[in-house]
């Protein structure tokens, strides 16, 4: 098929890439940088395994990006992928799927040949496609010709390609069957595996989004907090409790590692717009409120165990491990090591922090000039008066306690996501961890 993708970020290009397997690939992207990296094979995005799959879809002419929407041709498959960003209040920002569907409505005759299906990718309020996509084109004289979805996208950063190869399932909302049977087709000849394929209505798959990342991180919030009564309780484990848990089959055990909560561009900002959406049609979703409050409360929790062992941290040297929101990226949008920081700079703590894959400080909320990045582990542990874990990377547990705090000054390390728990710390170390009482 010949399928556009509007949208060249991590979703449009982990999707273009994949997608060019089997079909032709254009991507729009308004940002001419991003046009000239991919049409020179190189990746905008860290992702693992896409540099090559990117290459070679663009020395064979199955992908190709550009800039103006006329470049395209026509096409079966349209999908928009723009970002979703928040507006101050919380809510969603639809500015960009917005212009994205001005964009190719105004090439719409260009793109259609018989018949083209146009899909939103980009995670919108219930509601969104039927009016800012599909009222929009039942008011042209192409309705006829055009089937409008939403089709959710689930993959992770990281490993965005793997995700995308094996979907558990692949939700397509929209009433029209054919548009349906198109985005099937066009899945069925790329997927490694046998997915389930889900038809609903346009409003159900956009709730379906909402629901499965705001489930995922309410069950993180909901280990966090039996994570906390664990440090009270003599001799419990929080990760005991919840691998018990897990066995029984009704509960899976994903998503249920405790630690300084969850980062990123999806969580944070999906649950803060499924509440503010919740709240435009006057209801309250007081779970995902305390799931929200339970995560923000996290890095202040870590920097409290920290100060049992080091009250007063004024010029005191930390070790910050982990700027990234998750091991596998060098994405830091809204990462806990953030919210860590700010704390530990009202402290008046000396600040070095170590990411291997993170080159340069972000600039949100903070002052970069005083702290240290590096991504030398040696210089960032030399001398130091604590540590503090916030992103579980490999190359930590694959150094082991021992090598890790060798030249620390005072040996004090706390373990923000549980890394060393099965590991006996050396005699001179200070482990603290969360969910385990000490
Ligand atoms: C998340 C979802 O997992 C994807 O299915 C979804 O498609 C994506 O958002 C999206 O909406 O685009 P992602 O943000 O890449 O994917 O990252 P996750 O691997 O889900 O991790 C999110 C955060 O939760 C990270 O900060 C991670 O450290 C934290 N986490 C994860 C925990 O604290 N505990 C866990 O047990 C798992």
């Amino acid at each position: 098929m010949r399928i556009m993708i509007v949208g060249a970020g991590y979703v449009g290009l982990s999707l273009g890439v994949v997608l060019s397997t089997k079909h032709e690939i254009m991507l729009r992207d308004i940002d001419g940088r991003t046009v000239d990296k991919i049409n020179a094979g190189i990746s905008t995005i860290h992702e693992d395994g896409i540099e090559n799959r990117l290459k070679s879809a663009v020395s064979d002419g199955r992908l190709r990006a550009c800039n103006a929407m006329n470049e395209s041709g026509s096409r079966d498959v349209v999908f928009i992928c723009v970002g979703t960003p928040s507006n101050n209040d919380g809510s969603v920002n639809l500015s960009s799927v917005e212009s994205a569907v001005d964009d190719v409505l105004e090439t719409l005759p260009s793109l259609i040949d018989d018949y083209i299906t146009i899909a939103i990718k980009s995670t919108v309020p219930p509601g969104t496609t039927r009016r800012a996509l599909l009222d929009r084109i039942s008011s042209t004289p192409y309705s006829k010709k055009v089937g409008v979805a939403f089709n959710p996208e689930f993959l992770r950063e990281g490993t965005a390609i793997q995700d995308a190869l094996n979907p558990d399932r692949i939700v397509i909302g929209t009433e029209d069957n054919r548009a349906f049977q198109t985005l099937r087709d066009m899945y069925a000849v790329i997927v490694h595996n046998k997915p389930e394929y889900v038809q609903t209505s346009m409003e159900s798959a956009e709730l379906c989004k909402y629901v499965a990342n705001s489930f995922l991180a309410t069950k993180i919030s909901f280990a966090n907090e039996w994570a906390n009564l664990c440090e009270r309780i003599p001799n419990a484990d929080i990760d005991e409790v919840m691998k018990a848990v897990s066995l029984d089959s009704r509960i899976s055990g994903d998503f249920f590692g405790a630690g300084v909560g969850y980062g990123g561009s999806c969580f944070p900002k999906d649950v803060e717009g499924a509440i503010r959406f919740a709240e435009s049609i006057s209801e309250d979703v007081s779970i995902l409120r305390a799931t929200e409050k339970v995560n923000a409360s996290r890095p202040k929790r870590l920097l409290s165990i920290l100060r049992n062992e080091v009250p007063d941290l004024k010029n005191k040297k930390i070790a910050v491990l982990g700027l990234a929101f998750k091991p596998g990226t060098d994405d830091t949008r809204t990462s806990p090591t953030l919210r860590v920081l700010e704390l530990l700079r009202q402290t008046n703590a000396r600040i070095c922090i170590h990411d291997p894959l993170v080159n340069r400080m972000p600039t949100e909320g903070l002052c970069p000039s005083d702290i240290i990045l590096t991504d030398n582990i040696e210089t960032c542990m030399q001398n130091v008066d604590a540590c503090i874990l916030v992103t579980a990377w490999d190359i930590y547990k694959e150094m082991g306690l021992e090598r890790l705090t060798e030249s620390m000054n005072n040996k004090v390390f706390i373990d923000g996501r549980r890394v060393f728990v099965e590991e006996e710390p050396p005699k001179d170390v200070i482990y603290r961890t969360i969910g385990t009482h000490f």
